[in-house]
């Protein structure tokens, strides 16, 4: 079963062929992980952490914070060894054998995709809150959320989605001007919102602090993973990183740090100022988020509570009497997360690329556009499926289904830096998990313990769509697989940058970097 292993040498020589020239220092890998890691999770998913745990969504924020840390560190040693597209699946492959690394690569497209959906409602509620605020628009429920969430189909969400897609034919990559640009906005946005919220923290809105106890912590605390879910882009940079020894952990563990901090703040501002207690139904129970019952109940409210707002740090703003200072972080987020949509659909491509390379998946999907140098037809094809992911379901449903694709596959890397140390103690490692034997299994007990408070039908949903992977892999990819057929490959290129540049967008702007 574990027998199928893809030379770790063959994997390596791909990546000596790409060969990118080694420029990051420590700085620009934590902007790039800020980047990468700020969106939904905090401008958004704060209301349903409210609602799963009240005012104890501080712990839930700081446990999260936590397991993220450690897998971070254990992911970085993989990426370093390991540097080529394809990220945890393809560090399977080479230490665990293809049916893992298959199903990795199948947990993967919940990691990705189902984010880029996550983000792209995410994304919505702020766009809707725009219009209403600015030109006085107001969309209504029908047309902006899905119909769990009390809607018919989210509209602005379907359209970001395939906007992005084109954008990703084209060949955009998030260049690293455009990343510091809204990198600057974010941090700006949220230290505003820190600044004018906390001071006028009430200390009674912290009682009762856990009125769902640990479980309700717990159970936040996987929601929440979501808002840390992005530093992997700092770990795939490993092999254009200058020292990456010392600045790979200094990038990824400042970049967790710093949004640890800015989460954690902006957490203590909506609870103290606004209060962030959940709603309960008539017998007591805490309602579930993102579910019709909570939008029945949020309307029935006489007043407005943030467990409701689809835009939270806006609204909170707002409610406390800075209304166009609302108006502007919620242009904030308007602005930042399409970014943030682009960097997950950009993995899951990749993803799917390597897999299709590697015979697991049809060949078609790692055809690459003559002009444009990149894998159109996976791109068109992820894109449709995150569009309707995205008209249909309610941000935290996805927010929780990526989770448990992610909290899998870092369970799964932090295993695997364990045996292949023991199996290959001597192969180079640019960067090596400090501490591994306390690291490594840490992480991979943080990913379950996290893994199991998320809700029953989202682990349901996990072993479904497993299920569903395995019998894919047993019906097609085994048969076709490469390593199966004994074709071990070097491949040319790894499809990763657009051999010509983009032409400039009308405005002369260039987005080549
Ligand atoms: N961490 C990213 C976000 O919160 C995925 O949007």
């Amino acid at each position: 079963m574990f027998g199928r292993v893809k030379p770790l040498d063959a994997i390596l020589a791909t990546a000596e062929k790409k060969s990118l020239h080694r420029s990051l220092g420590a700085f620009q890998l934590t902007m790039l992980g800020v980047g990468a890691i700020i969106g939904t999770g905090i401008f958004v998913l704060t209301a349903e952490a409210a609602q799963k745990a009240g005012p104890g969504m501080m712990i839930s924020f700081i446990i999260a914070g936590f397991v993220c840390a450690v897998a971070a560190l254990c992911y970085a040693e993989m990426a370093s060894m390991v540097p080529v597209s394809g990220s945890a699946y393809t560090y399977s492959y080479a230490v665990m054998g293809e049916m893992l690394a298959w199903m990795v690569g199948w947990a993967l497209v919940l990691e990705y995709a189902v984010a880029a959906g996550a983000v792209a409602v995410g994304w919505s509620g702020y766009f809707t809150g725009l219009l209403r605020e600015f030109l006085g628009l107001d969309l209504g429920t029908m047309w902006t959320a899905g119909p769990i969430d009390g809607g018919l189909f989210n509209v602005p969400a379907f359209l970001i989605s395939l906007f992005v897609t084109w954008l990703l034919i084209i060949g955009t990559k998030e260049s690293a001007f455009v990343n510091a640009i809204l990198v600057a906005v974010k941090i700006a946005a949220l230290t505003l919102f820190v600044v004018l919220a906390v001071p006028v923290m009430n200390s009674q809105n912290f009682e009762p602090f856990a009125p769902l106890g640990f479980g309700g912590i717990s159970a936040a605390a996987a929601s929440i993973f979501f808002a840390y879910v992005g530093f992997d882009a700092v770990s795939t940079a490993a092999e254009e990183t200058k020292n990456p020894q010392r600045n790979m952990p200094i990038g990824l563990i400042g970049s967790l740090a710093i949004c640890t901090l800015f989460y954690l703040l902006v957490a203590a501002g909506v609870i103290g100022s606004v209060g962030a207690q959940p709603l309960f139904d008539a017998a007591g129970n805490a309602i579930a988020p993102g579910s019709k019952e909570l939008a029945a109940a949020c309307a029935a409210q006489a007043t407005e509570v943030v467990v409701c707002s689809k835009e939270a740090l806006a609204w909170t703003l707002r409610e406390i009497g800075w209304q166009q200072v609302g108006n502007l972080v919620g242009l904030a987020a308007g602005l930042a997360l399409p970014s943030v949509i682009l960097m997950m659909m950009f993995g899951q491509t990749r993803i799917f690329f390597v897999m299709s390379r590697d015979g697991l998946l049809p060949e078609v999907l790692s055809k690459v556009h003559p002009k444009y140098r990149t894998p159109h037809v996976v791109t068109m094809i992820t894109g449709v499926f995150v569009a309707f992911f995205a008209a249909l379901f309610p941000v935290g449903a996805l927010a929780d289904i990526s989770n448990s694709g992610t909290l899998f596959a870092f369970a799964m890397v932090a295993i695997a830096v364990l045996v292949l140390r023991k199996r290959d103690p001597n192969r180079a490692r640019p960067f090596r998990t400090p501490a591994v034997m306390l690291v490594a299994p840490l992480a991979a007990i943080g990913c379950v313990y996290l893994f199991w408070s998320l809700s029953a039908y989202t682990k349901l949903l996990f072993v479904g769509w497993a299920a569903v992977g395995l019998l894919v892999y047993f019906g097609y990819s085994r048969s076709r697989s490469h390593v199966g057929l004994g074709r071990v490959e070097v491949h040319e290129e790894d499809a990763d940058a657009p051999q010509q540049p983009v032409p400039p967008l009308p405005g002369g702007i260039d987005i080549n970097d």
